[in-house]
């Protein structure tokens, strides 16, 4: 039922800037809303969905690069409270997009590697590195539980021109 899924916020909603809080306790609530947004992001389809993206501000993000990356199988990662503890020096370009900018994409360069310390969908203590796309999309989505957007990264002119072509694609798609 399409109950069970969230509704994706779009640029430019304000909780999109906003920081995410830590999250106090793994329930069954929360385990609920982990679910949802992963329904959610497999529907979209994307690869990864933060908190912020389906207006709740707890440090949530779930994401499953697994088919992107040419496997067969889905391998979701939940993250509660999620740190990065270590980059490395080596960067890495990749083009990102964002659920919550629809059909825009563009160059972002990004640590190669990250680790990241979460607390997993049982509440455990994990810690796992991330390599290429994965890295850049944990990150991605850790950024946005600290308001911030892969288009944060490029130049005003670029961003801006971004946004109004986003802009221009919903108004067209309003009219059809
Ligand atoms: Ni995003």
């Amino acid at each position: 039922m399409t109950k069970d899924l969230y509704d994706i916020i779009i640029v430019p909603d304000p909780v999109l800037k906003e920081t995410a809080q830590p999250v106090a306790q793994i329930d069954d609530a929360l385990r609920a809303q982990m679910d949802r947004m992963l329904a959610t992001m497999y529907d979209a389809p994307g690869i990864g969905l933060a908190a912020n993206q389906v207006g709740l501000l707890n440090r949530v993000l779930v994401m499953d690069v697994a088919q992107r990356e040419g496997e067969n199988s889905r391998k979701p990662v939940c993250m509660v409270n999620p740190e990065v503890i270590w980059t490395s020096e080596e960067p890495s370009v990749m083009e990102e997009g964002c659920l919550s900018i629809p059909g825009q994409y563009a160059q972002v360069q990004r640590p190669k590697s990250v680790r990241v310390k979460y607390l997993n969908y049982d509440g455990e203590m994990e810690e796992a590195e991330f390599e290429d796309l994965a890295s850049h999309c944990v990150q991605h989505e850790i950024d946005h539980l600290n308001g911030v957007l892969f288009i944060d990264y490029l130049s005003s002119l670029k961003r801006n021109m971004l946004l109004r072509k986003l802009q221009k694609a919903q108004k067209e798609s309003q009219i059809l």
